[in-house]
Formats: structure tokens, sequence, C-alpha cells
């Protein structure tokens, strides 16, 4: 089983950057499901309905969310009527969407869950308790479980990965936007990386413009971020999972002009 991961796509850069590099990932790795951190791709806030199909027809079968998943209004119109948009199942019980999908491939079934830290972030439900009922449920189904964790603070990252170690495939950190090097199998078999980078501007700071961003430490006033022009990269992992849904690999993928892509 083959897993691949596209972290954060950060407005119309990000969205340029999976047309162009997603298909010649999926020729390279040939994996089973493609799964894509949608929560930035409109504007570098939340995602849209048309932003939604664009990402699917880039190549993602699974989107997930994160803590923008409601900045765009239109997203109440559309989250209960599309097949494959994950937001963070620790939002409060009654939010719309749903924090899980189960996904065939074949004759095989995949559950993608979303999480999402509290640290630095804004208090919602405990993810630890919340997954932790929820990797219950998909475990009934399917030995293959990735779990999204949308996280600032990498202690919290690293417990969830120790906390679901031999319980999921894996457990992938995004939102910081900037990849770490701390890629790994967990003793128990769960595959693991605090962060997986963000895909979009690569000269910015974090995908917005890198003025406003230097200006508002500068000054402390308020200021509109925008996303940032010019270079572009693309972030994410390939795993490689066994028939107990077990991680035998994690491949940071990381291209950009510095590291291009090889096929
Ligand atoms: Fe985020």
């Amino acid at each position: 089983m083959k897993v691949l991961f596209i972290g954060d796509v950060v407005g119309s850069p990000g969205r340029n950057c999976l047309k162009q590099f997603l298909p010649k990932l999926k020729q390279k790795y040939r994996p089973d499901i493609t799964i894509v951190n949608g929560e930035n791709a409109a504007g570098g806030k939340g995602i849209t309905e048309k932003i939604y199909h664009e990402i699917k027809e880039s190549g993602a079968d699974v989107i997930t969310l994160g803590n923008h998943t409601w900045d765009k209004k239109e997203i109440f119109d559309f989250i209960d009527d599309v097949p494959s948009l994950v937001r963070p199942a620790n939002f409060p019980d009654g939010n719309p969407g749903v924090g899980y999908v189960i996904t065939k491939f074949g004759n095989k079934k995949i559950g993608v869950i979303s999480g999402q830290g509290r640290t630095f972030l804004p208090p919602i439900d405990c993810p630890f308790r919340k997954l932790d009922e929820i990797v219950d449920e998909v475990k009934e189904k399917t030995p293959y479980i990735f779990v999204d964790f949308h996280a600032e603070a990498t202690s919290e990252k690293q417990a969830m990965g120790w906390f679901l170690d031999g319980r999921v495939s894996a457990v992938v950190g995004t939102h910081t936007h900037v990849q770490t090097a701390d890629e790994r199998i967990l003793p128990q078999g769960t595959a693991y990386i605090s962060d997986v980078g963000m895909t979009g501007p690569y000269d910015g700071i974090l995908g917005m413009d890198r003025e406003i961003i230097i200006n508002r430490f500068l000054t402390s006033l308020p200021s509109r971020f925008e996303v940032a022009e010019g270079r572009e990269q693309i972030n994410g992992v390939y795993l490689t999972l066994n028939k107990e849904g077990k991680a035998e690999s994690i491949h940071r993928i990381n291209i950009n002009e510095d590291r291009p892509f090889f096929d």
C-alpha cells in the first residue's frame, strides 16, 4: 500500500505547483491514494467549492483541512455535499463536515483522519481523546489509517505520534509550513513526521508576502497578509505500508529550484 501526501497548498501558487508536479509525483511513486492538505488553498485561508474540484482534478483523492476550515463562508454550503473533504475531527460536536473518511481503492480501504492541536491554536475539543475514539471505529473497517495532525507545537505533534504508535499507519504533521527532518517509523510501526511543509511560494514567509510580514514585525501594526509571488515549491511525504497497515518506509518530498525534481 502506497500513500502520497502533499502539505498545505497555499493560494494560486500552491495550486499551480500541484497541477505541475502532482501528476509527475504520481507517475514516479504510483500511490494507491493521494491526500492533499487544502486548508490554505483559497488565498491562503480556507477552501472554496471550485478550488476543492480543482485540487481533485490535479490528482487528490482526499483533501484535508485545518484551522482555516471555516474562513471562506461558502464552505458551509458545500462541505456536507462533497465526498472527500475532511476537517479536524475534534471540532465541537455538531459542526458541519466530517472528521474522517474511509476511501476505497480496488478491494482495499484506507481511513483518513484529520485532527487539530490546541497549543497556540483556538481551544477546541481534545484531539487525543477524539482520535482515540475514531481510530477504534476505523480499525474495525481497515488496518490502513492515515492521520493528518494539524498543529503548531512540535511537542503536541510528537505526543500524538507516540500516543497513536502501533494503532495507525501514519501521523503526519501539517500547519507550520516548514518541513522538519525528523521523519521516522516509531517502534510499533507508525510513520511519523512533525511537519511535511507547504506547497506554494518558495520565497515568502510561510507562503505569505515577506515584506508585509517583516513590516508587521517592525511596526507591530495590524496588516493584511497576501500570498507571495515568485518561485514555487512542493512538499510532502511518500509512505509504504505493509498488509497489517504498519509503515515500512517514509520518504520526504521537497521540490524547489534548489532541489529540483528527478524522475
Ligand atoms: Fe493551518
